[in-house]
C-alpha cells in the first residue's frame, strides 16, 4: 500500500541504517538490528465465525454478486501481511468477517436482540495477498452490538492452515476502552497495534480508509502448535465476553 504505516518507520530507519552502513564500511552487526516489529495479538474468534460460508467471498463486502449496496458507512480497509522480519508474505489468504450496520452477523445464531440482519450485506469476504503481501477490503464500518467495541474479526491462512486469529477496532471508539477483548491484550505495543486510524477517504468524503500490517510471528499452524510469541492466553481471551463479565468489569472489581 502506498500509505505508510506508522508501525513501520522503525523498519524503514532499519533499512536507511543499513544502506547508509554498507555504503561506508560494510561492517554490520546483528545487535543494530535488534529492534523488531509489532506482532499482530492473537484474539478470540468468537461466536460468530461463519456457520456456513456465503456464495460470494469476495472482497467487496458491500455487494453480493451485483446486488443492490449494503447499508453503512462504506469503509476501505488495505494493508500488508509480513513476518516478523517486515518480509511481505504472498499467497496467503485473509478472512474477514463483522457485524452489518445492525450489529448482526451472517451466522445462524448471529442476529442481534431485536435487530434484523442487512440481507445485502456479504459479512465475510476473503483476499489472497499479493507478490508484495498486499490485501485490500472494501465493506462497512462494523456496527456495534452490545458488550463489545466496534470490530472487525480477522484470520490468516495458508492453505487449509490457519496461522492467526485476531480482530481489528477503531481509533477513537469510546467503547475502546472498556472492551474486555481488547484490554486483554496486557502488551500495550501489541493492543495499540489492532487499533487503527480511519478518516475520510477523500475530503469530505463519507467514506472511510484505513491501513493495517498484520505480523505474523514464526508459529506455522496456531491450532497445531499452542499459542504465539506474546502473553498465554486466558480463559477470556478464546471467546467473546458474557454480559455478567461485561457488567462485572464495569460495575465490579476489575478482572484485568
Ligand atoms: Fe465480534
Amino acid at each position: 500500500m502506498s500509505t505508510p504505516s506508522p508501525f513501520h518507520i522503525r523498519l524503514d530507519r532499519r533499512r536507511l541504517l543499513k544502506s547508509l552502513l554498507i555504503a561506508t564500511s560494510g561492517i554490520i552487526t546483528s545487535d543494530i538490528y535488534a529492534e523488531a516489529l509489532t506482532l499482530t495479538p492473537r484474539c478470540t474468534e468468537g461466536p460468530y465465525y461463519p456457520d456456513h460460508l456465503p456464495l460470494d467471498q469476495d472482497n467487496d463486502l458491500l455487494r453480493i454478486a451485483d446486488g443492490t449496496p449494503a447499508g453503512g458507512i462504506v469503509t476501505e480497509l488495505g494493508g500488508r501481511l509480513l513476518d516478523a522480519d517486515g518480509k511481505p508474505l504472498q499467497e496467503h489468504v485473509i478472512e474477514l468477517w463483522q457485524a452489518d450496520v445492525n450489529g448482526c452477523y451472517i451466522h445462524s445464531r448471529g442476529e442481534q436482540r431485536g435487530k434484523k440482519r442487512d440481507e445485502k450485506f456479504q459479512g465475510y469476504g476473503t483476499f489472497t495477498t499479493n507478490d508484495k503481501g498486499e490485501y485490500r477490503f472494501r465493506t462497512i464500518k462494523p456496527g456495534l452490538y452490545t458488550g463489545r467495541t466496534i470490530h472487525w474479526h480477522v484470520a490468516v491462512k495458508k492453505g487449509d492452515r490457519r496461522m492467526l486469529t485476531t480482530q481489528l477496532c477503531i481509533a477513537g471508539v469510546p467503547q475502546n476502552d472498556r472492551d474486555m477483548v481488547l484490554n486483554g491484550i496486557r502488551d500495550e505495543a501489541q493492543r495499540l497495534s489492532i487499533i487503527r486510524e480511519f478518516k475520510p477517504k477523500t475530503s469530505g468524503s463519507n467514506e472511510l480508509f484505513g491501513t493495517w500490517d498484520i505480523v505474523l510471528g514464526n508459529t506455522p499452524d496456531e491450532r497445531s502448535m499452542g499459542r504465539p510469541p506474546g502473553p498465554p492466553p486466558t480463559s477470556r481471551d478464546r471467546r467473546e465476553p458474557t454480559e455478567q463479565e461485561i457488567k462485572d468489569a464495569l460495575f465490579g472489581p476489575s478482572p484485568f
